[in-house]
């Protein structure tokens, strides 16, 4: 058994196969594994010299208040039917955000398969995100749209480049390299894309991209782009007028609005259209992670208004007992003095005389995303201090739930 770079002379193969034999790609499409692999960084677990288990991260941005940090995104993970429960993948998922966080990258993402898997190498569970299927006709939208250009895949970097630019809050996330999304775009089933070029540079202002398989769908939205909250509305204008002939539309609730206000009687739909093919649902659940690879770097960018607060922390990152030692990057544990305010710090050490915070870095990274207060997770997760310094922390973050507003 071995742990390497990925090395697409050596392993492109092999990766496809296990993507295949995951269910991610079907053999037609095999080769978009191979250009998805070139972007970002991945490494490989090799059992009788074949890559049976594929680690790739994907560099890119994740806003902190106003702030943006570098993120290393955990875009794909993977083990093949030979080498499962081997500990590959968990070994693995650690050795590339070792290779990351060694890089400089901050914090780190990952949409999850299910809760609990990543919480060993340190990620905790992000915000709530709310997913609807609705009928585009119920959507009370009150503007018309213009006609749309058409979108294929050979707009890839078009799309890209509106990802960048669009409108992003608290958590939003960007992901670096362009080919990412070309590599998306072409393993859409049943693709479709309208977008607008608005942009001050001709391009693209605002976009839906996603999948519609036969005549009345359902349809499912991928990605929503927008530089402001009117083109926002343009885009949903748009997917009302598909209501002459598409029964449902999913999407994720963009981060800007709260998507139940723009539905007409979203019960009666929900409940007259149960268990039907078209069934309109809104359903909600984290199912995304972040953690924290650099504290005191997170912390530098970290400005939360009014008077400082400041304790120790001590703690503990899952992460290590993944690494094998030699590796580049320890892990982020430890003790460090934590100052929270307009210029937010944390310093290695400890202080005599301040109050104590115990976490494990999941749990810290979800209090300083925002995604609950210190008080609840010291009921629910790996964290506590007294109750002055628990209900300090629950006053001074106060942030608004962080919202990706990019699916990976
Ligand atoms: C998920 C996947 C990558 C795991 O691969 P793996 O190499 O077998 O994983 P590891 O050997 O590192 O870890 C397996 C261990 O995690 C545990 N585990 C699995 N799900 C868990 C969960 N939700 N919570 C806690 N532990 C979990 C297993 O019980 C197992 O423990 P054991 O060895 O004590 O029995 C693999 O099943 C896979 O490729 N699935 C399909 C693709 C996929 O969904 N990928 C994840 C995308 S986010």
């Amino acid at each position: 058994m071995e742990i390497g770079r990925y090395d697409a002379a050596r392993d492109a193969e092999a990766v496809q196969r296990i993507w295949r034999e995951v269910g991610w790609i079907d053999a037609e499409r095999a080769g978009i594994v191979s250009r998805y692999f070139e972007c970002g960084d991945a490494w490989v677990f090799r059992l009788h010299d074949e890559a049976e288990c594929a680690v790739h991260t994907t560099p890119g941005a994740m806003r902190h208040g106003t702030e943006d940090l570098e993120l290393a995104a955990v875009t794909a993970v993977t083990t093949s039917r030979v080498a499962r429960k081997l500990g590959a993948a968990g070994r693995l998922t650690a050795r590339a955000l070792a290779a990351q966080a060694a890089a400089g990258a901050e914090v780190s993402a990952l949409g999850m398969f299910e809760q609990g898997f990543y919480d060993r190498v340190g990620f905790g569970s992000g915000a709530y995100e709310h997913y609807f299927t609705f009928d585009p006709a119920s959507l009370n939208v009150d503007r018309g749209f213009r006609p749309p250009r058409r979108l294929t895949q050979a707009d890839w970097a078009d799309v890209h480049a509106c990802m960048l630019r669009r409108r992003r809050g608290h958590g939003g996330c960007t992901l670096a390299p362009p080919r990412v999304v070309e590599c998306e775009m072409a393993w859409t089933d049943d693709a479709f894309g309208l977008g607008y070029r608005d942009a001050a540079d001709g391009g693209l202002s605002h976009f839906v991209w996603g999948e519609a398989p036969g005549e009345h769908g359902p349809y499912e939205i991928n990605w929503v782009g927008y530089e402001s909250v009117d083109q926002l509305m343009e885009l949903l204008a748009l997917i009302r007028g598909l209501g002459d002939q598409v029964s449902s539309v999913a999407m994720l609730e963009p981060p800007d609005i709260q998507l139940q206000d723009l539905l007409k009687q979203p019960f009666r739909h929900r409940r007259n259209s149960e268990r039907g093919k078209f069934a309109n649902r809104h359903e909600t659940m984290a199912h995304w992670q972040l953690r924290i690879l650099d504290v005191p770097k997170c912390l530098a960018k970290t400005r939360l208004p009014g008077p400082e607060l400041r304790f120790n922390l001590e703690l503990t990152d899952p992460v290590t007992e993944y690494l094998d030692g030699d590796n580049e990057w320890p892990g982020a544990g430890g003790d460090y003095v934590v100052t929270l305010g307009e210029d937010s710090s944390a310093e290695r050490g400890s202080s005599p005389g301040l109050p104590t915070l115990h976490a494990s870095v999941g749990a810290f990274s979800r209090m300083w995303c925002g995604v609950r207060g210190a008080t609840v997770l010291s009921a629910t997760a790996d964290l506590r201090g007294d109750g002055v310094l628990l209900r300090a922390l629950d006053e001074k973050i106060r942030l608004p739930q962080p919202k990706l507003g990019w699916d990976f």
